[in-house]
């Protein structure tokens, strides 16, 4: 097998505050979750998923992946109390098969084919790859000050990428950068700081800003937006 996907929806959405975990708001058709996993069903050199829920909300799942049709092995797991701690529960899951090991928020219902296709692509290549987009934005450290939020310093931008999912790599450089984690108290944001960290090189392909993370409601609404018109 070439690729096992990892989607974490473990979280429970407190920002987002629908009052239900994140991962099972509806979202067009269906749920987030569903979203990411119609479109990994469409990339065949995937072939096994596992993903990480809220305990209790197993069984809830796997009517979700029944609703998306997924037609490889799927294994379902809860989820840890920290996004690391999902990924390193749904990755010692995986399948020693598997060369490599694709990591998905189920928070970006919006990352498209093409996206796990050329991360797969670039780590078969070269180890470790995610989707990323420059920053477009001014960059302003704010701290509060006399009661007031005000600039401490502006961050030059150049050079500077917002990392996105999904995240692609082969699977033992993966396992091996969440043991050294576990065992040396590392806590990170995202997978490829795991992996950096472990002195690898890690690639980057182009991400979207239609990639976007649901974290708030203003996200939710901005992304039904979006898919409404991407489905025109
Ligand atoms: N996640 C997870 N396990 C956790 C925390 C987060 O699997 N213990 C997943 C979320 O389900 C999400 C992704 O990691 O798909 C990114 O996390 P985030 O956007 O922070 O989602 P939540 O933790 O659910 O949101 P919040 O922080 O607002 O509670
Ligand atoms: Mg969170």
């Amino acid at each position: 097998m070439r690729a096992s996907a990892i989607v974490v929806a473990a979280g429970s959405g407190l920002r987002l505050g629908a009052g239900t975990p994140k991962a099972f708001v509806p979202f067009g058709r269906s749920t987030l979750l569903g979203a990411a996993l119609r479109t990994i069903s469409a990339v065949t050199s995937i072939g096994e998923a596992v993903i990480a829920v809220p305990a209790g909300m197993e069984t809830r799942a796997r009517r979700e992946v029944e609703a998306a049709g997924l037609q490889i092995p799927v294994k379902i797991a809860a989820g840890g109390a920290e996004r690391q701690d999902s990924v390193r529960i749904a990755l010692a899951l995986t399948s020693v098969e598997a060369e490599l090991v694709i990591v998905h928020d189920a928070a970006r219902p919006l990352a498209s084919v093409t996206m796990f296709e050329a991360c797969l692509e670039q780590a078969a290549a070269t180890g470790a790859a995610i989707v990323a987009i420059p920053v477009a934005d001014t960059l302003k450290r704010v701290a509060r000050d006399q009661n007031q939020d005000a600039i401490f310093e502006t961050i030059p931008r150049a050079g500077l990428w917002q990392a996105q999912t999904p995240q692609a790599f082969r699977r033992r450089l993966l396992l091996n950068a969440h043991a050294r984690a576990a065992e040396l108290g590392i806590v990170a944001t995202d997978d490829s700081e795991l992996v950096e960290q472990t002195g690898a090189r890690v690639a980057v392909v182009p991400g979207s800003l239609l990639n976007l993370k649901i974290t708030t409601a203003d996200d939710l609404r901005l992304a039904e937006a979006l898919a409404a018109e991407l489905l025109r």
